[in-house]
């Protein structure tokens, strides 16, 4: 998955969140607090009634027309104009999803030392750590991360499975293969809701799709008001399924005409949301939207992240079929392996990673 950065950086010394909060800090160290301009509103925090739309997938593989009709529909405008969705009803088998979310919980739940012996390396995204550090100043989230490279077994690196806890391995193995199919068939869905005749375009195209799993634990916060969870950003794969874990409090929060809004938990459903590669190849008809994750005062909340993407070979570009006169190509073609470097080499910071792919608009003479 990550490349090794080729330039030096230094990061300076990197607090692990659940051992800083164990301390109980009468003040959250400088490198958490943010500035101003980034801090959560609370506010934002109730629950909106405006929220984020559900797809029913067992309607949309259903034999009923209409209703899958429907279900079209309401994915295409989810895609269009929000990004992101909940997918009720996806058939994964909850013992999958309920052993995820225990071998996840045991593991951070293992003293240090355990999980420092499968470290993320300044720069990289693998390992047990922070991913997206590399400067000494720059502000830090207040998340520890676990990230594995899953599919193809090209980008694994097995010194990183962790031994503990036990049937870790088996268990990733088993969800991996199940939101791997998922993700397949949710893009056979959105070539269906882009009009495009070949239902499984994106599976041709893609090669032998690119799946990472990142497990983010967000520790409670006595300043949930002065600190991230994950700094704004958005996805560079193709598309994100994330899992909440169960009674998980609001955390994740997105971007929605200038305003955050949080994404109301749903027992059982997966959040998925559409990555950079997608509103590429849909010459931004389709949006990559940019989203964050706050902390609560008294709850830890967990979140399991799988990124599907091409492979690193594929070049991308928008679809021909997406480009018009009324839609001009905004976005040039480029190797996937080259945008994915980009990214992980890059520091978290809104749409910005998105900026490679455009294309410079014209300055008139
Ligand atoms: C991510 C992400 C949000 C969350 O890992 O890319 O957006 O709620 N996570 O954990
Ligand atoms: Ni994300």
């Amino acid at each position: 998955m990550a490349p090794v950065p080729s330039f030096p950086i230094k990061v300076g010394h990197i607090d692990d969140v659940q051992e800083l909060r164990k301390t109980e800090p009468t003040q959250i160290p400088q490198r958490f607090v943010r500035d101003m301009s980034e801090r959560p509103k609370l506010a934002a925090m109730v629950p909106s009634p405006n929220d984020i739309p559900i797809i029913d997938l067992s309607k949309l593989v259903g034999s009923d027309r209409d209703e899958q009709g429907r279900q079209i529909v309401q994915l295409k405008t989810a895609c269009e104009e929000w990004g992101f969705f909940q997918v009720v009803n996806h058939g994964i088998d909850s013992s999958v999803v309920e052993n995820i979310e225990e071998v996840a919980k045991d593991f951070f739940m293992l003293p240090l030392e355990e999980k420092q012996k499968y470290p993320m390396a300044p720069g990289t995204v693998q390992g047990y750590g922070q991913a997206f550090v590399f400067s000494e100043n720059q502000k830090l989230d207040w998340c520890n991360m676990f990230a594995l490279g899953v599919e193809p077994p090209c980008i694994r690196n097995p010194e990183l499975w962790p031994s503990k806890p036990a049937h870790f391995g088996e268990t990733l193995e088993v969800y991996s293969r199940e939101i791997r199919q998922l993700c397949k068939n949710l893009l056979r869905y959105i070539a269906v809701s882009l009009g495009l005749k070949k239902g499984d375009v994106f599976e041709e195209m893609f090669g032998e799709a690119v799946q990472a799993v990142r497990m983010n634990y967000y520790p409670s916060c006595s300043r949930p008001d002065l600190v991230l969870g994950l700094s704004p950003h958005s996805d560079g794969s193709a598309i994100t399924v994330l899992q909440q874990g169960k009674g998980s409090s609001v955390g994740l929060q997105i971007l929605k005409e200038g305003k955050w809004v949080s994404v109301q938990p749903i027992p059982n459903a997966l959040v998925i949301n559409i990555g950079d590669t997608i509103e590429v190849l849909t010459n931004g008809r389709y949006k990559s939207v940019e989203h964050r994750a706050v902390t609560h005062k008294e709850k830890d909340r967990l979140s399991i992240v799988t990124f599907y993407a091409p492979s690193y070979e594929v070049e991308l570009g928008p679809m021909a079929e997406l480009v018009d006169k009324k839609n001009p190509c905004r976005y040039k073609r480029y190797n996937h392996g080259d945008y994915s470097k980009h990214y992980v080499t890059n520091k978290l910071q809104g749409k910005r990673t998105l900026e490679f792919a455009k294309i410079e608009p014209e300055t008139s003479a």
